[in-house]
């Protein structure tokens, strides 16, 4: 039957004609008016019940949760708070809600007790903005690649390379974990498993993505990547969805601009298409933040903090640099850092990013040139420094609030220098071949970054762990739903 979306009927601007609806309860009161919602929009539709006509039986079974269809004049709204209401002819129960056993009643329910609840935590208005939030900058990731020319690549998600080389992968087997068949030495033979070879979930589309960007120019990928690392953050899940562009003829600075303008142009575009969310997001967080003390508030709600981020080049330093400031920060004078920066070479710690963005430039910024040793195989090596040290094209964009969103850098094109490197790190040549001739064959500069999906939802969403961004989080020890 046909039915009406209630927020085409929240916009409707004629009256007077019969209109159905199929939506659950948001709440019934005085026996009289219903919010209705069908998660087409935040605002709910007002329907009003003739009691005195109506079964009472019927009137007990209009229960928050439940699944009504609703039929009746579309009219102007007497009272406050609406501008239109069904005045209703027709009821019927869909699906029953029992209120003794429907865990999600009208009222404020924490974070942590919605996600034990994933499976019914989309009925929240939070979740439905974040959840729409998350389709729109998936949309515009698309629109803003396919606008200037890339090709959607489809990398595997099942692989026999660990692009990162950090070792932290998921196996995939088909072998019997009881009894895997055993070379003589003991180790597990896997010429035996479904793909004659060990394989994992992928870590990264990148290298699969440079074979491509290498003949079809411009690529990016936009797909689920697992990582089997122990981290158990808020900034952090085993199952996150990356975004890849890769860019043949880029150089580092390349790089950089077009992430900048990948982000501003998918932060505008979430201000653009979800005003409504973004406003109802705002206020959840300034309600959730006046719990905390005054030093701890932020100082910009978020979507000034969105404008702000539009507004402003990021600010852009290298390593070396980076490390200069956090020396003679106060909090790494004053020892207040847990890690106190004393040296060059060691990776930043999220409490130094932190720093960075949002105490010292107070914006974006971009890390460039970062030490080859705590950086992958497959960036590109500078010349040394005067003081002989290595660092490799690289880049990373921290977020205030979110710490790394993007790393990329510029890929090392020069077959004996990519070598070398794997060689100094034990990456066997000989199963990278593939890997390798795009280095022989019409090698040239390229370059390419990672956005970590979630990561980006959570900052337009001001949401605060990464758990309430994804519909199912994979967490350690988690893979509920
Ligand atoms: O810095 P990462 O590890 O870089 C790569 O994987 C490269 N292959 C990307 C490339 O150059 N094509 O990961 C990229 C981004 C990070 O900046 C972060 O935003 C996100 O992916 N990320 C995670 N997000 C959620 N949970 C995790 N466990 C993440 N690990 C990385
Ligand atoms: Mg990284």
């Amino acid at each position: 039957m046909q039915h009406t979306r209630i927020k085409d009927l929240l916009n409707a601007s004629t009256f007077g004609q019969e209109v159905t609806v199929k939506a659950w309860v948001k709440t019934f009161r005085n026996n009289q008016f219903l919010a209705l919602n069908d998660g087409s929009c935040l605002g709910n539709l007002q329907a009003v019940i003739d009691f005195t006509h109506t079964e009472e039986a019927l009137l007990k079974r209009l229960n928050t949760g439940a699944a009504v269809l609703v039929r009746g004049p579309l009219v102007e709204s007497l009272g406050k708070g609406q501008r239109v209401e069904v005045k209703v002819s027709h009821l019927e129960i869909l699906g029953d809600s029992d209120p003794e056993k429907f865990p999600l009643q009208p009222k404020k329910h924490s974070l942590e007790f919605l996600r034990e609840i994933a499976h019914l935590r989309f009925r929240t208005n939070t979740f439905n903005a974040i959840f729409k939030v998350r389709h729109t900058l998936a949309f515009a990731i698309h629109q803003f690649f396919n606008d200037r020319g890339f090709v959607y690549l489809h990398s595997p998600i099942i692989t026999g390379s660990d692009a990162e080389g950090a070792g932290e992968m998921f196996r995939v087997t088909t072998l019997d974990l009881n009894n895997p068949p055993r070379l003589e030495d003991g180790s597990i033979n896997y010429k035996e498993d479904f793909f004659a070879r060990s394989t994992n979930l992928t870590v990264s589309g990148q290298l699969e993505g440079e074979l491509a960007a290498m003949a079809l120019g411009n690529i990016y990928t936009f797909g689920p990547t697992f990582r089997a690392e122990n981290s158990n953050t808020t900034r952090h899940l085993a199952e996150f969805w990356m975004v890849e562009p890769e860019m043949a003829f880029y150089e580092l600075k390349d790089n950089m601009d077009l992430a900048e303008d990948m982000l501003k142009y998918l932060i505008r575009y979430a201000l653009e298409h979800c005003p409504d969310e973004i406003d109802f997001l705002k206020n959840r967080l300034l309600e959730e933040e006046k719990l905390k003390p005054q030093a701890e508030r932020s100082e910009l709600d978020l979507v000034s903090k969105l404008n702000f981020c539009l507004e402003n080049n990021f600010e852009r330093l290298t390593y070396t640099e980076a490390i200069e400031i956090l020396r003679q920060s106060k909090p790494n004078q004053k020892k207040q850092f847990k890690y106190l920066i004393e040296g060059w070479g060691t990776d930043l710690q999220s409490e130094h990013e932190r720093y960075l963005v949002e105490k010292h430039f107070k914006k974006p910024v971009i890390l460039t040139d970062y030490p080859a040793e705590i950086k992958s195989f497959y960036m590109r090596q500078n010349e040394p420094d005067a003081q002989g040290r290595k660092t490799v094209g690289a880049m990373d964009i921290l977020f205030p609030g979110i710490g790394e969103m993007v790393g990329g850098s510029q890929r090392e094109e020069r077959l004996d220098r990519l070598v070398g490197r794997m060689e100094e790190l034990g990456i066997p040549a000989e199963e990278m071949d593939w890997f390798l001739d795009t280095r022989r064959f019409g090698t040239a500069p390229h370059s390419g970054f990672g956005l970590g999906f979630e990561r980006l939802v959570l900052f337009v969403t001001g949401m605060t762990n990464i758990r309430d961004v994804i519909p199912f989080p994979r967490t350690p020890k988690n893979a509920e739903f």
